[in-house]
């Protein structure tokens, strides 16, 4: 399996401190954000990495994060131009998947669970945490214990389950992609993409036990701050 980390976006969300630099080198406690990601596929034993960002700061990932011999992956670089949402952003490393199956993340998103993907082969797989403010995610609708929709940023929630920022995809996600329309902020939806999916009894779903949070508002931001510090002291 491989990797892509989603590390576009504009991060208007965080105000002034993202008006000269990308979200995702923000620090998150001792790391630049990306870092947490990064480090939740390596140690997924993922080997093979593919960073997407806009043009504006892949320079910036590059010299960062560079082939990935530090991290003991290989990384490359692939350039968003223009901020068309989350799944256009996957669809732009087909190449790199080359008839993989894939893992996305969020380059934003802060876990504690440590993973592993052996056992996913076909159709898709998304990780659900209890939050209590669902409306700022991607709902999941679960019926019988089956995954029956995900609704992107409700105004009333069905549950408090958000779909967090990490996709297992087979090699049928790039197909899907290009048959996606662009919604009504002119992005290509990933709950879209899930929903597709869903929609062939292909989704798969597992709750996770760590903390998870996202970190594109000042409060989440904090958030996670705290939390990597918490996970960091753990570790030692
Ligand atoms: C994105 C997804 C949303 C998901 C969230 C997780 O939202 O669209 O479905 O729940 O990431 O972090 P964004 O934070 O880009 O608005």
């Amino acid at each position: 399996m491989k990797g892509i980390i989603l590390a576009g976006g504009l991060g208007t969300r965080l105000g002034e401190l993202t008006k000269v630099t990308n979200k995702h080198l923000l620090p998150v406690y001792s790391k630049p954000m990306i870092y947490h990601p990064l480090e939740t596929l390596i140690d997924a034993g993922i080997k093979e990495i593919r960073v997407v960002s806009g043009p504006e700061h892949t320079g910036d990932f590059l010299e960062l994060l560079g082939s990935g011999e530090r991290f003991n992956a290989g990384i490359t670089y692939s350039i968003q131009e223009k901020p068309l949402g989350i799944a256009h952003a996957i669809s732009l490393a087909e190449d790199f998947a080359n008839g993989e199956a894939i893992a996305a993340i969020l380059g934003d998103n802060i876990f504690e669970d440590r993973f592993n993907f052996d056992d996913f082969y076909d159709g898709a797989k998304v990780f659900l945490k209890e939050v209590p403010d669902a409306n700022r995610f991607g709902v999941a609708e679960i019926s019988n214990g089956r995954l029956a929709g995900i609704e992107e940023k409700p105004k009333n929630p069905k549950t408090n389950y958000a779909v967090t920022g990490l996709y297992l995809y087979d090699h049928t996600v790039f197909y899907r992609i290009k048959n996606l329309k662009p919604s009504a902020r002119g992005e290509l939806e990933v709950s879209e993409l899930n929903s597709s999916y869903i929609k062939d009894e292909k989704m798969q779903y597992e709750i996770l036990k760590g903390f998870w949070t996202d970190a594109g508002t000042f409060d989440s931001l904090l958030r996670a701050n705290i939390l990597a510090s918490q996970k960091e002291k753990q570790k030692k």
